[in-house]
């Protein structure tokens, strides 16, 4: 019987970065992979697929839109969507293939099939050909990941009625997409799909986009895609689709009550947050205790109730994002390890990677009213940004929220282009429990987008130059 130091089940972010952690701090590890590919989610159906489809339409609208008035003469793009899904897949093999590498690289061993806790110390894995064995181990992670959540009474066949992994593969460019949930996954791919051509309709739940991030962002964010052509129904949630004719109709009826509307489309995008996936685990005979809401329940060592069995990422508690999952990963090995593995829950930035981009970092200005800390805000328009009415893409603003005693940064918060790369600069200030003041005397290079990041700061001074 193999025997090792640790052993991951799953090898989504949250998986393949524990073992590695693991194995460059001297362990043993292997991973144990369902799926044929390693990588999960974020690799195969997630992240990725999506950053390339969200890459490739946006050159296609610019192209079809932005060309002209730059001076730049192309024919109208056609669309290959063949070609782009190609383009996507190359993506998806490409990072998978260096997950493989990596596993190579740092020793550890990749065993193919499902994985089902027997106790401490015990995992049995099933391949796919029904053959069993059972590995020996110190300790287990559990990083499984989640699958998405599913509306009762809407059959999901992921060709007309699809969740995201079917949104990623569509064969043609609906006429018109019904998305169901204004969350992330629903704005990123309804923006995929409205750019290739598709009338795009949102139907929310409750009274905004985006819950969780900061509500003023979220109100801007909405008109923006409203330009763009998205139609919203807030307030609102679909409970049923007639699939008998070519054409699909969805009831909508509002959340409060009320008269029913129908909609037709020619695809339904359920996109309402997802689960923790805990499948064939077998967790409860394990002595593993879940949450209420179906996650692994852990300490703040990762520990689930069982000895010698952990668990990481979209499986337990907090926002079911890659890079939270990778640090949970880091942690984790790094307490096996005998360091003091540790994540900050309050830094962890959360992007929106539509046109703009929003992104987000800390605490929201509602939640701040909320729980009665005094701040001070600091905003500072794109508008005013000279990189970006050069480039002429001034959509957006910076607001920073900083402790009106301290000047601390608690939160930063932008729409804008490339927001989702300005965000870290906020991120690395508040690790160092940073001051606005020192964001604002900090040097940014001339012209770029940053300095707004700069002039947002300044502005929680009252000092901002450009305004
Ligand atoms: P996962 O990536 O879900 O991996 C879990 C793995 O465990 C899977 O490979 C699964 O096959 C395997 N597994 C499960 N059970 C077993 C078992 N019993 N035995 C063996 N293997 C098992 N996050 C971001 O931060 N940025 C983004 O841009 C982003 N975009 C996304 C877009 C979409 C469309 C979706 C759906 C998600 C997106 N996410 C994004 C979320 C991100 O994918 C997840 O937060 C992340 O993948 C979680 O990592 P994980 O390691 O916890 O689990
Ligand atoms: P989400 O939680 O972001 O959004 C779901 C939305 O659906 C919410 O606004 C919710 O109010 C709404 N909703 C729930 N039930 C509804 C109903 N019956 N009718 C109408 N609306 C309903 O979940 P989403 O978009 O499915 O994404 C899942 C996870 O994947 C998220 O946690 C997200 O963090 C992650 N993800 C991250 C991305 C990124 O970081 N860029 C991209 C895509 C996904």
């Amino acid at each position: 019987m193999a025997s090792y130091d640790l052993v991951v089940i799953g090898t989504g972010p949250g998986g393949y970065v524990c073992a590695i952690r693991a194995a460059q701090l001297g362990m043993k590890v292997a991973v144990v992979e369902k799926n044929a590919t390693l990588g999960g989610t974020c690799l195969n159906v997630g992240c990725m697929p999506s950053k390339a489809l969200l890459h490739a339409s946006e050159l296609f609208e610019e192209a079809g839109h932005s060309f002209a008035k730059m001076g730049i003469k192309v024919p109208t793009p056609e669309i290959d969507l063949p070609a782009m899904m190609n383009f996507k897949q190359q993506g998806i093999d490409g990072n998978v293939k260096g997950v493989e590498y990596l596993m190579k690289k740092n020793k550890i061993d990749v065993i193919q099939g499902k994985g089902k806790i027997l106790g401490t110390g015990k995992v049995q894995v099933t391949a796919n050909d029904g053959a069993t064995q059972t590995v020996e181990t110190k300790n287990i992670v559990i990083a499984t990941g989640s699958d998405i959540a599913r509306l009762k009474g809407i059959e999901i066949d992921e060709k007309r009625i699809v969740s995201s992994t079917g949104a990623l593969s569509l064969d043609k460019v609906p006429s018109s997409l019904l998305v169901v949930g204004a969350g992330v996954i629903g704005l990123e791919l309804g923006s995929v799909w409205r750019r290739l051509g598709a009338k795009v309709t949102v139907v929310e739940f409750l009274d905004r986009i985006l819950p969780g991030m900061d509500g003023e962002i979220a109100k801007q964010f909405q008109r923006i895609l409203e330009k763009q052509g998205f139609a919203f129904k807030l307030g609102a949630k679909v409970t049923g689709v007639d699939t008998s004719s070519a054409t699909l109709s969805a009831t909508i009826e509002p959340a409060a009550g009320g008269a029913a509307e129908k909609i037709e489309a020619d695809v339904v995008l359920v996109a309402i947050g997802r689960v923790p996936y805990t499948d064939g685990l077998g967790l409860q005979e394990a002595g593993v205790v879940l949450d209420n809401r179906g996650r692994v329940q852990i300490d703040h060592h990762f520990a689930t109730s069982v000895p010698g069995v952990y668990a990481i990422g979209d499986v337990v508690a907090g926002p079911m994002l890659a890079h939270k999952a990778e640090d949970e990963g880091v942690a984790v090995a790094e307490i096996l390890g005998g360091q003091a593995g540790h994540v900050n829950y309050d830094v962890i930035p959360g992007v929106v990677y539509t046109t703009p981009e929003v992104a987000s970092v800390g605490k929201t200005e509602d939640e701040l009213k909320q729980a009665g800390t005094a701040y001070t805000v600091g905003k500072f328009p794109f508008t005013a940004n000279g990189r970006s009415k050069v480039n002429q893409t001034t959509d957006g603003f910076v607001k920073i929220l900083a402790d009106a005693k301290t000047d601390r940064v608690l939160g930063a918060h932008i729409i804008g282009r490339e927001a989702g790369e300005m965000i870290h600069e906020a991120a690395v200030l508040m690790e160092f429990g940073g001051s606005a003041e020192d964001l604002a005397r900090t040097c940014h290079a001339h012209p770029t987008r940053s300095e707004a990041v700069k002039e947002a700061a300044l502005a929680v001074g009252k000092r901002a130059i450009h305004m």
